[in-house]
């Protein structure tokens, strides 16, 4: 927890060193709007766009964003599809927000089902922004929690069996290590729109003791305003880590 932006105590927004968001509820937007979803989904992007400019400017310095799923790839393909389009077409056109807010491109997740071309224009922003020094945003891309940690298993197993590892060296932070992009800090806030209480098999190792943020709103409508009342509220949360105070 760091810097309070404003003088008056209630209504003082303490930023987060490192938030994650579960965007849900593109399709409820969608429906209730009378669009198809993917219209939700096109307006979850400019959401994503709000969230990352904004913590970028207030100094946020870890963002991890659930964009898609190990689940996700049981929707219908055409809905995949249309899903991977917006994302390669973000990754090609906010390249200048993220030059500009100097912010550098990490991906959490499996690259095994993702198509070429989605890896190339993945692997080509991200080489584009190694050197910004700002915000880490990190895109959950056929992303799950548990599979982050057999991957993670089996990495030291490797490692154990090469003969690098002791099996009573693993710890902690040799876990930590062996996780997809081991940089980014632990969420201080894990942020979920649209109202459902659950993890969803998002940074299960990571969010031990991150403070958990549900708004009511839909992904799409998640903007400026929201996100500071999730960060105030932040700021008034008692953080123990199961210590008494
Ligand atoms: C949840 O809404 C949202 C998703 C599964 C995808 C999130 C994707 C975006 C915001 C756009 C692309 C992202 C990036 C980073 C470019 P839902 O479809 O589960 O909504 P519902 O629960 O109301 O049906």
């Amino acid at each position: 927890m760091k810097k309070g932006l404003n003088n008056s105590a209630a209504d003082e927004i303490i930023v987060p060193r490192s938030v994650a968001v579960i965007m849900d509820g593109n399709g409820r937007w969608a429906k209730k709007a009378g669009f198809e979803r993917i219209r939700g989904h096109e307006r979850g992007i400019d959401a994503v766009r709000t969230t990352v400019t904004e913590c970028a400017r207030l100094g946020v310095e870890a963002l991890v964003l659930y964009a898609f799923s190990e689940e996700n790839w049981a929707r219908p393909k055409r809905e995949i599809n249309m899903l991977f389009k917006l994302l390669k077409r973000f990754l090609l056109d906010e390249r200048g927000t993220l030059m500009d807010n100097n912010v550098r491109l990490l991906h959490s997740g499996r690259r095994a089902r993702l198509a070429p071309d989605v890896l190339e224009l993945l692997d080509e922003t991200i080489a584009l922004t190694a050197s910004n020094d700002g915000m880490q945003l990190s895109l959950a891309i056929s992303y799950g929690g548990r599979q982050e940690l057999v991957d993670a298993t089996q990495k030291l197993a490797k490692r154990v069996q090469a003969g690098e590892l002791a099996p009573e060296a693993i710890d902690e932070q040799s876990i930590h290590d062996a996780l997809y992009q081991p940089s980014l800090p632990d969420p201080d806030v894990l942020i979920r729109t649209a109202g459902e209480m659950r993890i969803s098999n998002f940074l299960l190792w990571q969010v031990s003791y991150s403070e958990i943020y549900v708004h009511d709103i839909c992904w799409p409508d998640f903007g400026k305003d929201q996100l500071h009342e999730a960060f105030r509220d932040y700021g008034r949360r008692e953080r123990k880590f199961g210590k008494v105070l």
